[in-house]
């Protein structure tokens, strides 16, 4: 099988990317940089999001999309501005779009499964969180339409994960009083790691997912649900 990995080069694409290989399968990777993943034996599109993404147009046939460009912008509401908003949707939000309206002939050929991203801070509302919620509020909405849309072809699911350790939540881990704040906070006491994540995301994009759609999975240390 074939599968776009966008942002495959961090975080939880990389691990996405990694347990893609090791199930042998073959793995697009694009993002921005590639340093830590060119080891790997996988085809690397330079691409940003932000900007061009017809790079993604020269696939025939893929059977799988996982979108992984995200941010975290933590601020008061009153702090929040109009770009700050606007940046977020545009990263997390319409550069999947983009990627999906591009990759949609290939997806179809393929009969391919779309992942997006959301977070637990669209379920569970917390403080400070309004820009990256609003965005991937946006996400959850995004992910029920197509899957609607564009069954019984392709199936689009999400994963809203809580703090995972990436390079996208270095600042929130940056000490051991941060580190074990944040595990104190949920459930299980302790913070996600990227393979926990990209594990879903592969489980979802595979044969095996093979009747789910239009769902969006918290895996996020009991956090959405558990008191
Ligand atoms: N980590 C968490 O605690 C957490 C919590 C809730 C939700 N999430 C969501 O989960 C998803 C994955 O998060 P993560 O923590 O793995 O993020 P990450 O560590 O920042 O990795 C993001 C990936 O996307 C790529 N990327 C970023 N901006 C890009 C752009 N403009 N164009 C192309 N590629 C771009 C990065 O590669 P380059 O820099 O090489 O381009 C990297 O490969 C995100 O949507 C995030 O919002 C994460």
């Amino acid at each position: 099988m074939k599968y776009l990995v966008v942002g495959g080069s961090k975080g939880i694409g990389k691990a996405c990317t990694e347990q893609l290989l090791e199930a042998g399968h073959e793995v697009i990777v694009a993002a921005r940089t590639n340093n830590a993943i060119n080891h790997l034996p996988v085809e690397f599109v330079d691409l940003d999001v932000l900007a061009d993404v017809s790079a993604l147009e020269d696939f025939d046939e893929l059977n799988g999309l996982i979108y992984c460009p995200g941010s975290i912008n933590l601020r008061p509401f009153n702090r929040l501005t109009e770009d700050d908003f606007k940046n977020d949707f545009n990263l997390n939000v319409y550069g999947a779009i983009k990627c999906i309206q591009t990759c949609l002939p290939a997806l179809k050929k393929g009969t391919g499964s779309i992942v997006l991203f959301s977070t637990v801070a669209v379920q569970q509302g917390m403080a400070f969180h309004a820009s990256v919620a609003a965005s991937k509020g946006a996400i959850e909405g995004l992910t029920r339409a197509l899957a609607s849309e564009l069954a019984p072809n392709v199936r689009v699911n999400a994963i809203a994960p809580s703090l995972t350790d990436t390079p996208l939540a270095e600042a929130l881990l940056s000490n051991e009083k941060k580190r074990e704040a944040s595990e104190e906070r949920h459930p299980l006491k302790r913070v996600g790691k990227a393979d926990e994540i990209a594990s879903m995301a592969v489980h979802l994009v595979s044969e095996n997912g093979g009747w789910i759609t239009g769902q969006v999975i918290g895996i996020d240390g009991g956090m959405s649900r558990v008191r």
